[in-house]
């Protein structure tokens, strides 16, 4: 299994834990809709309302057709195809986190507007130019093939049509503290400065329309998490439901690479030129 399906891949059974969790939580799981599953599958910083922000950069209607490139647990594939009516195809690289992904779309009732692909978003099989726009979140810190990513981008959205980059980059005080919630050290962890991304993404062919850093809203969204959770306890399901017991220090690392400029949080947003 590829490194960085392994990082994300736990023993098995994460459908059954996160159902199990679900009912154990008294959840009625015929209710359930997208925002609930939020704090487990939403996998990034600033979770649902960062998703939020993308849908209104990627500028799509109820007509248009989006690409999730990593779409992981596939929380914001569903969060933009529930909020604009479109349909997503999410492609991702770990098995069990597509059949998760199409598991929770089952028991949201979104499975017509989403589906999940395994693959690599670096070489997709998806065609050419037919999506209205395409989204990545928090995934190029796993790929060392960058121009890969931001080339197969390029070819999946049609001319006129809107990408979405948001990541964790490199920030300018140091060296990031590991583990991290995509990976245990740097075999597996490849992020570009910020100074980088200005340059990749035009040479993949887009004009930036937007760059808006968000570091300041993730240290304090870590931060609330970390209060809430010491507070009121967990929710029923959470990233530790897959990254088990590492999460908390993992977690606690995130606040210091953020408080410390290790790491930022920035979003792009992109076109294709028609
Ligand atoms: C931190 S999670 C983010 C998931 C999702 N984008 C989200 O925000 O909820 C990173 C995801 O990237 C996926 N990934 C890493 N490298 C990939 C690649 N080369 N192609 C496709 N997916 C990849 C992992 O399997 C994982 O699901």
């Amino acid at each position: 299994m590829d490194p960085v399906s392994r990082f994300y891949s736990g023993p098995g059974g994460l459908v059954a834990a996160i159902g199990s969790a679900l009912d154990a939580s008294g959840a009625d799981r015929s209710a359930l809709r997208p925002a609930d599953l939020a704090p487990v599958d939403e996998f990034h910083i600033r979770g649902r309302s960062a998703t939020l922000e993308i849908v209104e950069a990627l500028a799509v209607d109820a007509g248009s057709q989006v690409v999730d490139l990593g779409s992981g647990l596939g929380g914001p594939a569903r969060t933009v195809a529930e909020v604009v009516g479109c349909t997503v195809t999410g492609v991702d690289l770990t098995p069990e986190f597509c059949e998760v992904a199409t598991a929770l779309s089952d028991w949201t009732g979104m499975s017509d507007l989403t589906r999940f692909h395994v693959g690599d978003a670096t070489a997709t099989h998806l065609p050419d130019a037919a999506a209205d726009a395409a989204l990545t979140i928090h995934v190029a810190m796993n790929i060392a093939d960058k121009e890969a990513l931001y080339a197969e981008a390029f070819r999946v959205v049609r001319p006129g049509g809107r990408f979405v980059v948001y990541d964790v980059l490199q920030g300018e005080g140091g060296e990031v503290r590991y583990p991290v919630p995509w990976a245990h050290d740097t075999s597996t962890s490849f992020l570009a400065t910020p100074q980088e991304m200005r340059a990749l993404l035009p040479a993949a062919g887009f004009e930036v329309v937007s760059e808006t850093d968000s570091s300041d809203e993730s240290l304090r969204w870590f931060q609330e998490l970390r209060a809430r959770s010491q507070q009121q306890g967990p929710p029923p399901v959470t990233f530790a439901t897959f990254l088990g017991d590492s999460f908390a220090q993992m977690a606690a690392n995130q606040v210091t690479n953020l408080a410390e400029r290790r790491i930022r949080t920035v979003m792009f947003a992109c076109v294709r030129p028609s």
